[in-house]
């Protein structure tokens, strides 16, 4: 796995913690146990689970030990484990599994989703938010980007077909395994600032694994390319702003039965 940059991801962490924000506000437990955030990187949307379920033991689990170092240091009341999602199985069943912008980095969601709904406890909940932008031209243009230049090689293959589906095949995945489900997208217009934003934005998740593959002075040369495409898609505006259409995808499954207090 490339590493994760925090600062670089936190850099618009109003834009990124809203759509965590929208997914906690439906999820209808009133005081859960037990709580997991997977990929909970530097843990601020974990530290907006414990503070609106501060009784709860709250995990959050994550593969990059930057993105821990970070959680760590701002809240060592949370139980912080570093694991890979792909192997993750908990100790008990959870009241909450809770999980904001991670999932579409593991493949074969037919698998994972069922997976992740058994691991619940009666009357649990799976609350999921996962991009769904690959359509459009912040995400278009790293393909373009990559097939553009000497770097092909060694960039085409970490290309992967889009890592999250539409809301029916959710539906299709789901629908057998849980008792109640809500599937919703929003398509967030974000308003920034700086010198091309969406670049910057992008490079904080799904660019920079392309960039961590090159060294100089391809690396460069690579990311000039992206930049120079964006800034075309994406102009700044006379008021100096950069309108970013973003959508997302929210999935919350219900498991049936009594929770035990
Ligand atoms: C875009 S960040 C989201 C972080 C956090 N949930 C938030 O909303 O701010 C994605 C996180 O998923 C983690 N991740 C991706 N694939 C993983 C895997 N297979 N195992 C563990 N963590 C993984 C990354 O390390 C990263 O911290």
């Amino acid at each position: 796995m490339s590493k994760w940059d925090p600062t670089q991801y936190l850099a618009f962490g109003n834009e990124r913690l809203q759509p965590a924000l929208d997914l906690l506000a439906r999820i209808p437990l009133e005081a859960p146990q037990t709580i997991v955030d997977l990929g909970c990187g530097a843990g601020n949307v974990t530290r907006a689970l414990k503070s609106r379920w501060p009784q709860a033991k709250i995990t959050g689990i994550d593969g990059s030990p930057e993105m821990l170092e970070r959680a760590r240091a701002e809240a060592p009341d949370i139980h912080w484990v570093e694991a890979d999602l792909n192997k993750w199985r908990p100790d008990a069943p959870c009241e909450l599994i809770y999980s904001n912008a991670a999932l579409h980095w593991l493949d074969d969601h037919e698998r994972l989703f069922p997976h992740l709904t058994a691991q619940l406890a009666p009357g649990g909940y799976l609350a999921v938010q996962m991009p769904r932008n690959w359509f459009a031209p912040s995400h278009t243009n790293i393909t373009e980007a990559v097939q553009s230049g000497a770097w092909r090689e060694i960039l085409e293959p970490l290309l992967r077909p889009a890592p999250s589906h539409a809301p029916e095949i959710y539906y299709e995945i789901l629908s057998p395994v849980a008792q109640s489900l809500a599937i919703w997208e929003t398509e967030y217009c974000q308003i920034l600032d700086g010198e091309n934003p969406v670049a910057e934005f992008v490079k904080g998740t799904q660019l920079k694994r392309f960039l961590d593959a090159l060294d100089e002075p391809q690396r460069s040369s690579f990311e000039a390319a992206y930049r120079e495409r964006i800034l075309t898609a994406y102009p700044k505006r006379g008021d100096g702003k950069t309108l970013f259409a973003f959508r997302r995808l929210f999935i919350l499954a219900g498991k049936s039965g009594t929770r035990h207090a």
